[in-house]
């Protein structure tokens, strides 16, 4: 069953070192225990705050060609538009390391949101196939090693917003949106029973702008905030700086 921690940081500095080592360590007894390491990012600070992964020295320690890259939201535009979760991890992450390109899944930039996202699920289905991807015992959904997600101060995460239908979705493993509260408004995003069926999950929250979702979401107060419905089949870490967590 699942366990869940909170870590609370006085300086993000500490807190990125953390993370780093948090998947750090990951990538390690993956590629050990299954010669690959499925890792899901989303768009927003979350990159910035991955940003001690790519120096010394857990850059050199990594075994970046056993990396699988996907990414659990991803916005309809153009892979070189500044609104682009790819160009975001692109230049801040994976230009920076050596995972081999085609272990990189990048959402095609060429379909509709709604093509987009059955791409995408396709996509995973094969990884599925071959053996890359798991599959949840418990739930029968693709069980990615890792997911490091942020949230937003409404409380989403993915692209899965306060109040939207696509938070019930329980058959899909991806879906599109068109009417995203966030700018761009058209979207595509993995559904929660996917995030759910992660092995560890790490939600990264930083700013006293987002301390009231944080308090939703792990005191289950008030209108439950996406964030607050997400959980991990093995580990669910939230880490936190000392504003977004000041109202726990
Ligand atoms: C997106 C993201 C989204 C993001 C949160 C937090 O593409 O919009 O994947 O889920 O992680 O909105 O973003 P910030 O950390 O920038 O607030």
């Amino acid at each position: 069953e699942q366990k869940q921690r909170v870590e609370t940081y006085n300086q993000e500095e500490n807190l990125a070192v953390d993370l780093a080592k948090f998947t750090a360590d990951l990538s390690d007894k993956f590629c050990k225990e299954r010669g690959a390491f499925t890792v899901v990012v989303s768009g927003g600070s979350l990159i910035k705050s991955l940003r001690k992964l790519v120096e010394p020295p857990f850059v050199d320690s990594i075994d970046w060609a056993r990396w699988h890259f996907f990414w659990v939201d991803e916005r309809v535009v153009p892979k070189d538009h500044e609104d682009s979760n790819y160009k975001l991890a692109y230049d801040g992450f994976l230009s920076k390391v050596s995972i081999p390109p085609g272990n990189v899944y990048a959402i095609n930039d060429s379909l509709s949101a709604e093509a987009a996202a059955d791409d995408y699920e396709t996509c995973l289905k094969h990884l599925v196939k071959t053996n890359i991807l798991r599959t949840s015992e418990t739930t029968g959904f693709p069980k990615f090693d890792v997911m490091l997600l942020g949230m937003g101060p409404d409380g989403h995460v993915a692209s899965l917003f306060p109040g939207h239908g696509l938070c019930n979705e329980n058959k899909k493993w991806v879906v599109s949106i068109t009417d995203s509260p966030k700018p761009p408004p058209e979207r595509i995003t993995f559904t929660f029973p996917v995030i759910n069926s992660s092995a560890h999950i790490a939600l990264v929250v930083c700013g006293s702008g987002k301390a009231d979702a944080v308090q939703a979401a792990l005191k289950k107060t008030g209108n439950v905030p996406p964030a607050g419905s997400v959980s991990a089949e093995e580990e669910l870490v939230w880490f936190l700086d000392i504003p977004a967590a000041s109202k726990l």
